[in-house]
């Protein structure tokens, strides 16, 4: 097991694959949707990319995929120290497993809730905890976690969704003051609404799926869900020496959700 630290890029390494070329990546939930995408653009960027999932990822050219829960330390743990061992350390974490929930606060039982902050949140806690010794050995370290425009938005029926959004928001922003004097940048994406499985499950389940479907592409005043490779670049550069000066951001990738109203005809 090699676990050295690697020197830092040149400035003509650092162009290369928007200086992710060689880069060694985790991505967790990269076996669908979002972290899919995620995945694979780090790839093609030429980046070194490990998927931590409960399932493993089906035939990605590039990426290897890796067993684990993240609500399970243990496993958390043997995953992350496969890896950094396969790669000789890990330079970027991309937080990504997480999962819905529609209802408003009185809805749900108290063990939803727990569950729900036991894997958006506490999930982000225990890959960071696991991830952070290799991290402090890169030369590029960056974090980035994915959060949700129902941190930052009203959304009605995603109380407890939203909180663990919130959640993510705020670790977001303590973690990159923590971090950032030992050179470990960290920040988060807001996406919108995104067309993953993730939303396929929340549309179906609907009385009326096609109305549901249009009301979805409606809340973003592009009028179109966003795309998961639009996330993709979004963390692509979060996690990139393209980003050096920034810290304890997040990209919006809303459709212009949050800041546009447009009037009603
Ligand atoms: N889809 C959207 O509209 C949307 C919008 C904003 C934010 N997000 C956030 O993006 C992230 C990914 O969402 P998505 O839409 O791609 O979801 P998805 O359901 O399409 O994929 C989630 C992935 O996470 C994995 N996963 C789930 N629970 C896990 C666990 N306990 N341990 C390990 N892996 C686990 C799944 O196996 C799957 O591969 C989530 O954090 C979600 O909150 C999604």
């Amino acid at each position: 097991m090699s676990n050295e630290t690697i020197p830092q890029r040149s400035r003509s390494d650092q162009t290369k694959g928007n200086g992710l070329a060689d880069a060694r990546v985790v991505v967790t939930g990269g076996s669908a949707g979002i972290g899919l995408a995620v995945a694979k653009h780090f790839a093609a960027l030429g980046a070194r990319v490990a998927v931590l999932d409960r399932n493993l990822p089906v035939g990605l050219e590039g990426v290897e995929g890796y067993r684990a829960d993240v609500t399970d330390q243990e496993q958390v743990n043997t995953a992350m120290r496969q890896i950094a061992e396969n790669f000789g350390g890990i330079d970027v974490l991309v937080n990504n497993a997480g999962v819905s929930f529609v209802g408003t606060v009185e809805d749900g039982s108290m063990e939803d809730w727990h569950r729900l902050f036991d894997l958006n949140v506490l999930g982000y806690v225990r890959t960071t905890r696991a991830a952070l010794p290799y991290l402090r050995k890169s030369g590029q370290p960056a974090i980035v976690n994915v959060s949700s425009c129902s941190a930052t938005n009203g959304i009605p029926k995603r109380a407890l969704y939203s909180a663990t959004k919130g959640g993510v928001q705020s670790l977001t922003l303590a973690m990159a003051a923590d971090l950032i004097s030992e050179g470990i940048r960290v920040n988060s994406v807001i996406p919108g609404t995104v067309n993953t499985p993730f939303m396929d499950k929340i549309v179906a389940a609907d009385a009326d799926p096609a109305a549901k479907r249009r009301e979805f592409e409606a809340r973003q005043p592009t009028g179109h869900m966003v795309e998961a490779d639009e996330v993709a670049a979004a963390v692509a550069f979060l996690a990139s020496p393209a980003s050096r000066s920034t810290v304890g951001a997040s990209l919006v990738i809303d459709g212009g959700m949050a800041t546009i109203r447009l009037p009603k005809e």
